[in-house]
């Protein structure tokens, strides 16, 4: 059978092969909400500008709240025949309120239609993200303030370089959770203008106000070109380009969890709730949450090149390629919809072992810096020798197996003459982190501000 939204034309039905590879319904349900949002708005701007009466417009308002409810209550009679969540909803509404139903498409293609309800949907998926985000950053900074002085190693090549705090630690997420923010912040003002009524590609002739469909959709303005706005889907790369990005941050703390969880590392323990056992090794509490968090960023980035490669080469103005675009899209925003609640949970549980950090904070000579900005200060050494030195007392301590602090002065001396007690001042752990007091440093003095900075800003949003 022809289909009965278009099939005027149309001698015989499509092939079973081609309602398949057509049809959306099976993903496109999902936005279900948005298209009578879209119908609602578009509806009372038909009667409006008289192209409906204000009976009809009560009628379409009564039969899309009644599929709402069917919807709602899965009990609407999805049909694949009808390809998407747009013609399922408009041809049921006709059957439900009769003449009014087939009136609502004046003026309207499903190429606006389809615009208008990704853009919606994808708004409201913003918004969740960015609540998440700020809830993430809230946990992080809590935990941050909890830590200001917590001392942690500090690494570069994952090597141990100079001790840091936990907080300051945490506080660098902190920072890059909110860019994140940021660019979905920015994916969403750029996003909100109204697709509706551009029609299939060119504009209609009927008086319709673009405007006032606009306003109530809560978009700023419609879209000023009918051919690049039934094309675009810039506003879905947008936010899987930002959702890349954020996925690669998550994952890069997710892969700090498992390592120090692990126990060579042992800085810090996983909760029961997100943690698993091994199945043959009674020991094991494994950080599976964590690597889950960590291999998102695989299907997200995948989410944002696939929709990236559809949208290559598409001539103006719409073509069915676009209707690929919803799957990666709610694909990438469930990954991080679920990323960002395990991250959370995992870091508001995590317990992290000082004494184990402390530890480590000490080792590798990781005060030889303090050692050389030693000479510096008091003995008036350029940069480059005093680190020269520190090396010749590094290789030294090396060699006999012991700290820094364990040198003698007399050792130190027949390295370089000038040096005094003193120097044994700079070389504790905790005198380096006290000192790192530049501004975006490490010192404790530092974290605690910053941390309470960002919880008063969170605190406001
Ligand atoms: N399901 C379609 C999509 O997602 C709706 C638009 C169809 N428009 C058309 N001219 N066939 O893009």
């Amino acid at each position: 059978l022809a289909n009965p939204q278009w099939g005027g034309r149309f001698a015989s039905g499509p092939a079973s092969i081609m309602s398949e590879i057509n049809a959306s319904i099976g993903f496109d349900k999902k936005l279900w909400r948005q298209d009578i949002r879209g119908s609602l708005a578009h509806a009372a701007m038909l009667q409006k500008v008289g192209l409906l009466t204000a009976e009809e417009e009560a009628d379409i308002q009564r039969g899309l709240a009644e599929i709402g409810r069917e919807i709602d209550a899965g009990t609407f009679p999805f049909s694949t025949a009808l390809e998407d969540i747009h013609m399922n909803i408009e041809a049921r509404l006709s059957e439900r309120i009769g003449e009014a139903g087939k009136r609502l498409h004046t003026a309207r293609s499903r190429n606006d239609q389809v615009a208008t309800d990704f853009r919606l949907w994808t708004r409201d998926a913003i918004d969740g993200l960015r609540g998440q985000t700020a809830a993430l950053m809230r946990s992080l900074a809590t935990r941050a303030l909890e830590h200001h002085a917590t001392p942690m190693p500090g690494f570069t090549h994952l090597q141990v370089a100079q001790p840091v705090t936990f907080g300051h630690h945490l506080l660098a997420y902190v920072e890059m959770l909110s860019r994140d923010d940021g660019r979905l912040e920015d994916a969403r003002s750029r996003l909100n203008e109204s697709p509706l009524g551009v029609a299939a590609l060119a504009g209609t002739s009927f008086p319709i106000d673009r405007e006032m469909t606009a306003k109530t959709l809560g978009f700023d303005r419609p879209t000023a070109n009918s051919l690049d706005t039934v094309s675009d889907r810039d506003f879905a790369l947008e936010l899987l380009s930002a959702l890349s990005i954020q996925a690669m941050h998550l994952s890069r703390l997710a892969e700090e969890i498992v390592n120090w969880a692990s126990a060579p590392f042992g800085f810090v323990r996983l909760s029961d709730a997100f943690t698993t056992g091994s199945s043959i090794m009674p020991q094991k509490r494994n950080p599976d949450a964590a690597e889950l968090v960590r291999a998102k960023i695989g299907r997200i980035a995948g989410d944002f090149i696939g929709l990236l490669t559809v949208m290559k080469g598409l001539p103006l103005a719409y073509a069915k390629d676009s209707q690929e675009d919803k799957e990666p899209v709610f694909d990438a925003v469930e990954a991080m919809t679920l990323s960002l609640a395990a991250m959370d949970g995992m870091i508001r549980d995590l317990q992290p072992n000082t004494e184990r950090m402390r530890e480590v904070a000490g080792m590798g000579f990781s005060t030889a810096t303090d050692l050389a900005d030693w000479l510096v200060r008091e003995l008036r050494l350029p940069f480059r020798t005093a680190h020269h030195v520190t090396g010749r007392l590094v290789g030294m301590a090396e060699e006999k197996k012991i700290d820094l602090a364990d040198l003698s002065l007399g050792e130190m001396q027949s390295v370089e003459p000038g040096i005094n007690a003193t120097i044994f001042d700079v070389l504790t752990v905790e005198s380096s982190l006290a000192s790192r007091t530049s501004f975006g440093g490490t010192a404790p003095s530092n974290v605690k501000t910053q941390a309470e900075r960002w919880l008063t800003s969170l605190e406001s949003a």
